[in-house]
């Protein structure tokens, strides 16, 4: 029998990586006051999205999510927002089109601030300052103000996550996500690449179709699918007191939900079974992700499972394997066994980002796309071969013309890291990157289905 939960059980926990306020009485007053401040999200959005996670659990959807490691209050702006929608939209048109799937998008985005950090402390010329933790904790800038905990970070990440979530919702249900617009997506810097112009042969396709439906009769305005799209949000939960603040009572079912994101998720350094995130998470009724790195034994993921989808609810529970491309063959296969052999109904999903972050010989953190293609390649072929689905991607990205990833159809060089190195924290995939690993995945996707004996798309030749 689990014990009761309430909001605040945590408290009771052990916690990592949750920042040491010097000022009690000021973050008090700050969670108080968050807890006033309205829902960014509301309960029935997020039960929508459990529901559609659950037709990624049986193999008949696939989920993209993606977004910044880390989103920052100075690149908080209409254009950063603007133009990662238009590549998760590029994105999505792929996959769904080549692979003839539903395509489930959630983003990292509208609250993502909050991170976790392998060391508390870092260290330059001799001077010890507490790491960097994401905007909506302390700054980054090394100096120790700037690094002291503020909780009035916490207000200022709630206010950007309500525009954020403002202008996403406005461009996914305003007219810009209209399958009409589908030439219209493609970034000005992507324009002259080998990406741009499969992607223009694909738009092609697909407004060729739109005008055969419409010469036959159909009244294209009449159709919301073809005029607008569902976006989800989603970040990590590691902030417990601003995650607790966010947490209400839905009227409607009398249950607990986090409203400061549609999907939350644990992360690989905070997913130990008796501490304060696990439970935290266990008690809202929001899809949840589970972070599965390269230390998770299959006996630990089974109690984990237990303890985050007692009742074995496909679309409540998503794992997000992130073991890296050299252990992936090792580590996967054993906990899809345990999963399977139980009957745990989950959603794989794939983060090849975090298990193949390297050194530059010039000091940048940064991933080789060629990695990242082969932990993505190494995933579909273990589910392919335990009989299992490989559900979905969650990728580090963002719309912008980035040299943060070595590698892809422009082969960004070590050398060429300095030129446009502008994340917070982890390296991502740039627009035309993303595209690329998009189209990638719609080939391995496609080969998914002729595996299960599926009819293949008439788009598949392309
Ligand atoms: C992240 O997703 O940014 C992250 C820190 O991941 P992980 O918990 O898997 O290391
Ligand atoms: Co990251």
């Amino acid at each position: 029998m689990a014990e009761r939960w309430t909001p605040d059980t945590w408290r009771r926990k052990p916690a990592m990586q949750l920042p040491e306020y010097p000022d009690a009485a000021a973050l008090a007053e700050v969670e108080k006051q968050l807890a006033s401040f309205p829902p960014l999200v509301f309960a029935g959005e997020a039960r929508t999205l459990t529901r559609h996670l659950d037709r990624v659990a049986a193999g008949e959807a696939f989920l993209l999510h993606g977004g910044d490691c880390a989103e920052s209050f100075a690149e908080h702006g209409a254009d950063n927002i603007r133009d990662f929608f238009r590549v998760f939209l590029q994105m999505a048109v792929v996959l769904t089109f080549a692979a003839a799937l539903p395509v489930v998008k959630i983003g990292r985005i509208a609250g993502q601030f909050a991170k976790p950090r392998s060391s508390p402390t870092e260290e330059r010329n001799g001077v010890e300052l507490p790491s960097y933790r994401g905007d909506i904790i302390n700054d980054i800038e090394f100096t120790a103000a700037a690094r002291t905990p503020d909780p009035r970070r916490q207000i200022e990440a709630y206010r950007q996550s309500a525009a954020t979530l403002n202008l996403l919702r406005a461009l996914a249900q305003g007219g810009y996500a209209n399958l009409g617009s589908v030439h219209k997506w493609m970034l000005g810097f992507v324009k002259d690449s080998p990406q741009s112009r499969r992607y223009t042969e694909l738009a092609d396709r697909i407004s060729e179709a739109l005008g055969f439906m419409q010469a036959i009769g159909l009244d294209l305005e009449d159709h919301p699918e073809l005029r607008t799209t569902d976006v989800y949000t989603s970040h990590e939960a590691l902030l417990l007191g601003y995650e607790q603040a966010m947490t209400r009572v839905d009227s409607t079912s009398g249950e607990w939900y986090s409203t400061s994101g549609h999907f939350l998720w644990i992360g690989d350094r905070t997913r130990q079974l008796d501490h304060a995130h696990v439970e935290f998470c266990r008690g809202i009724r929001n899809p949840l992700g589970l972070k599965c790195g390269p230390s998770l034994k299959a006996d630990e993921l089974l109690r984990l499972i237990d303890v985050l989808n007692p009742d074995n609810a496909p679309g409540r529970l998503t794992l997000i394997c992130r073991m890296g491309a050299d252990k992936i063959g090792d580590l996967l296969p054993p906990l899809v066994r345990a999963v399977t052999r139980e009957k745990r109904e989950v959603v794989w999903s794939c983060d090849p980002m975090h298990g193949n972050t390297i050194a530059s010989a010039s000091g940048y953190k940064t991933r080789p796309f060629d990695r990242i293609l082969s932990e993505v390649k190494s995933f579909f072929a273990i589910h392919q071969a335990e009989g299992t689905y490989a559900g979905g991607v969650h990728l580090e990205m963002t719309g912008q013309n980035v040299t943060e990833c070595t590698g892809g159809a422009r082969a960004i060089s070590e050398e060429d890291l300095n030129d446009r190195y502008h994340t917070f924290c982890d390296p991502r995939l740039n627009a035309e990157q993303s595209i690329e690993l998009a189209f990638l995945l719609a080939e391995l996707l496609k080969k998914e289905r002729l595996g299960r004996g599926l009819p293949l798309p008439a788009a598949a030749g392309l």
